[in-house]
Order: C-alpha cells, then structure tokens, then sequence
C-alpha cells in the first residue's frame, strides 16, 4: 500500500510509530479520527471522531488561506474529540502533490537510491530542488526486469507542507505524518471491502467522493488507480441553492439539508431531486469517458463517499444512471465501535470520515 509521508523535520526512520489521528482538513470542515487496535488481532476501533466545520473561505481548493481560522478550528475540535493523542497524520490535497514512477537498480542501498530518487527529481519537478519535500517509497520488483524495482516518488511544495505543518502547531499539536489525500482515501477503501460479499481487492472498484465543492473520481482496478479525474460539483451548491431559494443563512440551509431543520415541502421536488439527477448524471458521462478512454467496459461497483454521498436518493439515482451496483462507503463497516459514539450520527458521517480514516490508520503502519 503506497504511503507518503514529506519530510517534515521529524525522524522518518523511526522503528515504532507513535500514536496519532488522522485529520482531513478540507474545504467544509476538519474531521478528526482516533483508531485503536485491540488486543490479539482483533481488528480496530474507532475510538473517537468529530467533525469541526469551517468557515466559507478558510480552505479553498486545497489550500490553507486562513491558517489562524483553520488553526483555531483544529483546536476547538481536538478539544471536543477528548483524545490525549496530539501528534496528527494530516494529508495534502493531491493536487499539490507531483508524483511518477520511476524504475531504478535493485541492488542500490537506501543513500544511494536517495540520490538517485534526487537525480531523477530533478527532471519532473517544475522547482528547483530546494523549494521542494521529496518522498519515495519502493513499490515493488519493476516490470522492465528484476535488476530493477519500481519507485513512487512524491513531491510537493516546501510551503504548502509548511501551512499545514503550521495549522497543526498553532493549534497545539504536531504533525508526524504528512500524506497525500489520495492515498489516505484509497488505504480507506479497502476498509469498505468489508461491506461487500468478495471485497475490493480483485474488483474494479470506481470511488467517488462528493465533498462540498469538489467530485472525485478514483477507479482502482486490483487495488491499483487506474484513472481519476476531479469535477467542480459538490454539496455547497445545493446549500447555495437552499439559502437563495428560501431566504436562509448558510447554517440554516445546511442544517436543513441535513435533515436537522425543516426545510419548505418543495424543498425535496424543486430542489433535491433534481440536484440529485445531476450528479447521477455527472458520474454517469464520468463513466462513461472511462470506458471509452481505457481498456475497462465495466466497474464492479461504484463507492460513494464524500459528505454528500448520504444525500437521500442518490445511491438509487447513481445505480439507475449508470447501471452499476453502487453503495454508500461506510470506512468503519468492519470495526469495533467505541460505546462513545452514537451509532445513528456514525451511519451519516462515516462516507465523510474516508480520508480522516486512512490517515488514522497510519498508526498502525510498521514505519
Ligand atoms: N448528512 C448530510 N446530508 C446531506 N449533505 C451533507 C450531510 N453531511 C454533509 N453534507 C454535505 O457534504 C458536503 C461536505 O462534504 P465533505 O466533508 O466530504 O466535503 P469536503 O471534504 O469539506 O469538501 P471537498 O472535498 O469539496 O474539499 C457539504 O456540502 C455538506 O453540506
Ligand atoms: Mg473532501
């Protein structure tokens, strides 16, 4: 499994990891997980979750714009989370991330293949090499021969870490994983297996994450990605939609949305639904432009995830468009759940909680 961790001014080739949560901060909101082990292999816990929202502004596309904002944030839901853990994973957008696979010579030690990885970086990355962190992580024997092995070299801005590095320090904690969102999200899919009668690993799986302003597509194939593509679609129109269409702040609608407040009766047919058909509609061309783009006619399922995903009626509006066996991914489907946590408020965050519970899981990593 591919993880990526920058080098943030930390000891990489440390032998135990230390506890830590995982934290996604994204455009709506933090979400903060706490993931235990039990005791003889007996799978994981979720300890604790919370989810702290976000003023509109604070993190757009990825990037921190109000670390104070964002900082406080973190602060504030670190405290109602109620973990004595302060070290953090915390996870680049991936679009931030340059990454490419290279082949290199088996027989190299680890300094050696460090300044090879550096030598080989210096071709891909549009920076000079100061500006940059760079990680690589040996993926496994290469298809060009056995001499050589596959390497994943991941790279990323020295600033956009150090925004994130710093959210997490002025909010109190310390940041001793930085990831990328997209690998945190696929380690969480395997999760989702558990759901599934065969589980994800053999399978062509297309995940979808439907946040607040973003529509990710990930297929993985036998576990590895195969295609992804980002869409501007996400929950915050609807809730624009809610606030115009009836007059409402903006935590009115979203309360409204969630069910929480009541919304006018014409809210479900002149507003939802036909919400609804279109992101059905959207993953639907998705789709199809992944077939005709590669070798695949079929995926097995389609995973929705994303805080949006729970929306009522879009996994039936999804399976309908696009013909394909599709469920709601639930991370901690396989997991002991704390007494802590209500199991009702859990159903409805879970497909939010898929990048906080990758991130978790790096705990569990023999680093
Ligand atoms: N119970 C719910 N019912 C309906 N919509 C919900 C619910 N919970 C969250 N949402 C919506 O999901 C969106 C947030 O999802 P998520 O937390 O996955 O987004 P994000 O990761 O912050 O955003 P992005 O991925 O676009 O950066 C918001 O638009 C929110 O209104
Ligand atoms: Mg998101």
């Amino acid at each position: 499994m591919i993880k990526v961790n920058f080098d943030i001014p930390l000891d990489l080739f440390r032998t135990a990891t230390p506890p830590m949560l995982g934290v996604d901060i994204s455009t709506s909101s933090i979400k903060l997980v706490e993931l235990g082990a039990l005791p003889k292999n007996a799978g994981y816990i979720l300890e604790r979750y919370a989810i702290e929202p976000l003023p509109k502004g604070a993190v757009q596309d990825g990037n921190i714009d109000k670390i104070e904002v964002v900082a406080s944030a973190l602060q504030h839901g670190w405290k109602r989370l109620g973990s004595r853990i302060a070290n953090v994973a915390l996870a680049l957008p991936t679009a931030a991330v340059i990454t490419k696979k290279i082949s290199l010579p088996a027989e190299l030690n680890e300094e050696d293949m460090e300044y090879q990885v550096e030598a080989e970086a210096n071709q891909y990355i549009p920076f000079s090499l100061d500006e940059v962190n760079l990680d690589f992580q040996v993926l496994g024997a290469s298809a060009a021969g056995e001499e050589e092995v596959e390497v994943l070299l991941a790279a990323s801005r020295k600033a956009n870490i150090e925004d994130y590095v710093a959210v997490a320090q002025t909010a109190g904690l310390k940041a001793v994983v930085v990831d990328v969102e997209s690998y945190a999200r696929e380690r969480a899919l395997f999760l989702v297996g558990e759901q599934l009668p065969n589980g994800v690993r053999d399978k062509c799986v297309a995940f979808i994450d439907i946040g607040a302003a973003s529509l990710n597509l990930d297929v993985l194939c036998n576990g590895q990605s195969v295609y992804t593509r980002d869409h501007q679609l996400g929950g915050e129109q609807l809730t624009q939609q809610i606030q115009d269409a009836f007059g409402l702040s903006r935590e009115k609608a979203e309360a409204g949305k969630r069910g929480e407040g009541v919304l006018s009766a014409s809210y479900a047919h002149d507003l939802l639904q036909p919400f609804v058909d279109n992101v059905a509609a959207e993953i639907t061309r998705a789709l199809q432009f992944f077939y005709t783009s590669s070798q695949y006619a079929q995926v097995d399922y389609v995973v929705l995830a994303g805080g949006s995903a729970v929306l009522p009626g879009l996994d039936a509006a999804v399976a309908a468009a696009a013909e394909v066996n599709t469920l709601v991914a639930n991370p901690f489907a396989g997991m002991t759940i704390s007494s802590r946590i209500r199991p009702e408020l859990l159903q409805r965050d879970a497909p939010a909680l898929m990048t906080a519970c990758g991130l978790a899981l790096r705990r569990f990593d023999p680093s």
